[in-house]
């Protein structure tokens, strides 16, 4: 045999081998995108995709970001890699943000913490820790939860359990029901909680819920895990992180996957962090450690950028203004647009079977539609929730909304 010939036959082997996979179904929401960007309707709302979007539809850079990213760019002098724990401006900053700076656990150094790719990378590097602690564990989510938790946290080798959470057709935290739940978890249950702004439900626990919650870990020994990736966007910044600041006074252990995505509008740059609350200040640093030996493992080391601009606007009293200005700026319009949203609904439905959408947070809630209202949704009105009748609320405009109320009253 030839050189050439030799090459081909390897080569068709590997072909063999990639030829065992079959093609995917796009996700569907990206799918609900993709019907909608190649509608020609001139009246199309896509309520699908999730990220925020101001009153022009657009997802813009916030100031607070292209100024930091202005002076990042100035100071830069080498693109060397960042080190696997990642950047301590950023680090700092976002966990004296979530805690508070005064908090007993920051003040103890009880707080482990390594930068990671976005929330997603966060939770992946959460789910490597919690299997190098116990190679067999539960991981309780609720019913409903975004829907890459359980293929990400899944395929990272937990064992994933459900626990109830949302009536769809009440519009209802079904809290009995999670209660009953949690109490018969107990230590090595880990239990992921959405810290604020429930996606895909919109409806948070109350601070009187979360004391319960809390109680319930505290007597029965399950480790609460608390994904935040709406900070700022529910109700305020300290009042979001409620969850997580009285989850880390009680308990001698939590971890907390944080995704600066939205409210620093950071998505492509892939900025998150991975904590963990620990007894001890020794165990926070085990912790820091083990989590950076599996980024290490998974992707080596963070993408710099992000955080970065990140570390650059939290070390900046006046750039930490505009910031947090810019975050109340959306949050505001999004539950501004709530409030338009049911209302208008009450006018096109004649019914308050929609009044719900004014009290949940976040840019996520349930139309409650059955998959053909949803596709009649689509087909007829050119309105664009997800399979589910999930919708981004930030979808809507004050030019639109009585357009998909009226669309939305046109299919129930
Ligand atoms: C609940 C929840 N967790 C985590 C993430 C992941 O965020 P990131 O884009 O930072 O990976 C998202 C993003 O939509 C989310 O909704």
């Amino acid at each position: 045999m030839t050189h050439t010939e030799v090459d081909s036959a390897a080569r068709r082997r590997l072909a063999a081998m990639l030829e065992n996979l079959s093609p995917l179904p796009p996700d569907p929401i990206l799918g609900t995108t993709v019907a909608c960007r190649n509608d020609p309707n001139p009246s199309k709302v896509d309520l699908g995709v999730g990220v925020y979007k101001d009153a022009s539809g657009n997802t813009p850079v916030f100031e607070a970001v292209a100024e930091a990213e202005r002076r990042v760019l100035a100071d830069q002098t080498t693109k060397v890699y960042v080190s696997p724990p990642g950047d301590e401006r950023f680090i700092g900053g976002i966990t004296r943000h979530l805690f508070g700076a005064d908090h007993q656990v920051v003040t103890d150094g009880r707080v482990g913490a390594v930068q990671a790719p976005g929330g997603s990378g966060a939770l992946r590097v959460g789910a490597g820790l919690l299997l190098r602690a116990q190679a067999h564990t539960e991981l309780w989510v609720s019913t409903p939860t975004w829907g890459n938790h359980v293929p990400l946290l899944g395929a990272a080798g937990l064992d994933m359990q459900h626990y109830p959470y949302y009536d769809k057709g009440a519009h209802e935290i079904q809290f009995d029901e999670m209660v009953q739940t949690l109490k018969e978890r107990g230590p090595g249950d880990v239990v992921l909680l959405h810290g604020c702004c429930h996606n895909p439900c919109g409806a948070d626990l109350t601070h009187e819920q979360w004391d319960v919650v809390g109680d319930l870990a505290d007597e029965r020994g399950f480790t609460p895990y608390v994904d935040l990736a709406y900070h700022g966007l529910g109700e305020g910044m300290d009042a979001d992180a409620y969850g997580v600041r009285m989850l880390a006074d009680r308990l001698p252990e939590m971890l907390v996957s944080y995704s600066a995505s939205k409210n620093f509008g950071l998505y492509r740059e892939r900025t998150g962090l991975a904590f963990t609350v620990n007894a001890t200040a020794e165990g926070a640093k085990t912790d820091t450690s083990q989590m950076a030996n599996i980024a290490r493992e998974l992707y080596s080391m963070p993408p710099a950028h992000g955080a970065s601009i990140v570390g650059e606007i939290l070390a900046d009293e006046e750039l930490t203004t505009l910031w947090q200005d810019e975050v109340a700026t959306m949050r505001e319009r999004i539950n501004g647009l709530r409030a338009l949203l049911s209302d208008e609904l009450r006018e096109a439905t004649q019914t308050t079977e929609f009044d719900y959408i004014a009290g949940e947070r976040g840019m996520f809630s349930f139309l409650g539609l059955s998959p053909e209202q949803v596709t009649q949704l689509q087909a007829e009105h050119s309105v664009y929730p997800i399979p589910s009748s999930r919708i981004n609320i930030a979808g809507v405009t004050e030019e639109n909304v009585d357009y998909v109320a009226r669309s939305i009253a046109a299919v129930v």
